[in-house]
């Protein structure tokens, strides 16, 4: 593990499901900017590979849906977090009328339940010192999409659990927002893209003419953890070329 700088201008960052995908980009994207980064993931290999990239960074193996585990990540992180990603999530799609019970149950869990621990924990260790959360929710928690129902309600969800946080722990100094993708060339929705035409379909739907990369949510998630964003709190900002 690496030592922590301990100047007051460092800010220690925790970023869940950083293992890969969007969170590698936006774990790679704060520690750019200058954070120390938490790199964590439930698979710990992921995690190690991607903090080993980083400047300052230190891996962190925890499931976020396990409040003890998530617990001893923060302990790990060496440093009270000043920033937190929570990005960690699954997709299981479907059409409602044939989606599993142990589908539903397992997106309501890592997408909700695990950005709402993961958030609490963070923001009792930030107190009344503040700090910046962001989530990162889904173009399909904003507008019902095919196949998509299960996943869009916990990212819809989210949202919502977004506003409720920032209004609680707007005293503190805590803002909390986030982050929508749309149709993203990257992380769990890379393989449906392997497909040229299937690729071109999509891309022309998109009114700025092409998918979403990761570095694109990764610098939108950036600029809401800077002091640029300082009097952002409560808000879902959508990452979809439109
Ligand atoms: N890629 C897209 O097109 C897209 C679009 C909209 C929203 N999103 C959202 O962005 C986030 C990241 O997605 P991605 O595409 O990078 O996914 P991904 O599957 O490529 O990566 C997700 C990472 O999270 C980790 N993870 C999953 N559950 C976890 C848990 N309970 N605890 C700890 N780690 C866990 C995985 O091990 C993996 O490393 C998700 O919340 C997803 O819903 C992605």
């Amino acid at each position: 593990m690496r030592r922590v700088r301990t100047r007051a201008t460092v800010r220690v960052t925790v970023v869940t499901g950083a293992g890969q995908g969007l969170g590698a980009a936006i774990a790679g994207a704060l520690a750019d900017a200058g954070h120390h980064v938490g790199v964590l993931d439930r698979d710990g290999d992921a995690a190690r590979q991607v903090a080993a990239r980083l400047p300052s960074a230190v891996a962190l193996c925890a499931d976020t849906t396990d409040e003890a585990a998530i617990e001893a990540a923060l302990d790990a992180l060496g440093a009270t977090p000043t920033v937190a990603v929570c990005n960690a999530g699954i997709v299981r799609f479907g059409p409602l009328l044939e989606l599993a019970e142990r589908d539903w149950r397992a997106v309501v869990d890592v997408n909700l339940t695990g950005t709402f621990l993961t958030a609490r924990a963070v923001a009792r260790r930030m107190g009344d010192r503040g700090g910046s959360i962001v989530a990162v929710t889904s173009m399909n928690g904003v507008a019902p999409g095919p196949n998509a129902g299960g996943y869009g309600a916990t990212k819809a969800a989210v949202g919502l659990l977004v506003e409720q946080m920032a209004i609680e722990w707007g005293p503190l100094g805590i803002r909390v927002n986030a982050v929508a993708p749309g149709l993203i060339d990257a992380g769990m929705s890379a393989p449906i893209y392997t497909d040229p035409e299937f690729r071109e379909l999509r891309a022309s739907k998109v009114p700025l003419g092409r998918l979403g990369t990761a570095d694109d949510v990764a610098a939108v998630v950036r600029f809401l953890t800077s002091d640029e964003a300082a009097y952002v709190s409560g808000q879902t900002l959508l990452v979809d070329g439109e």
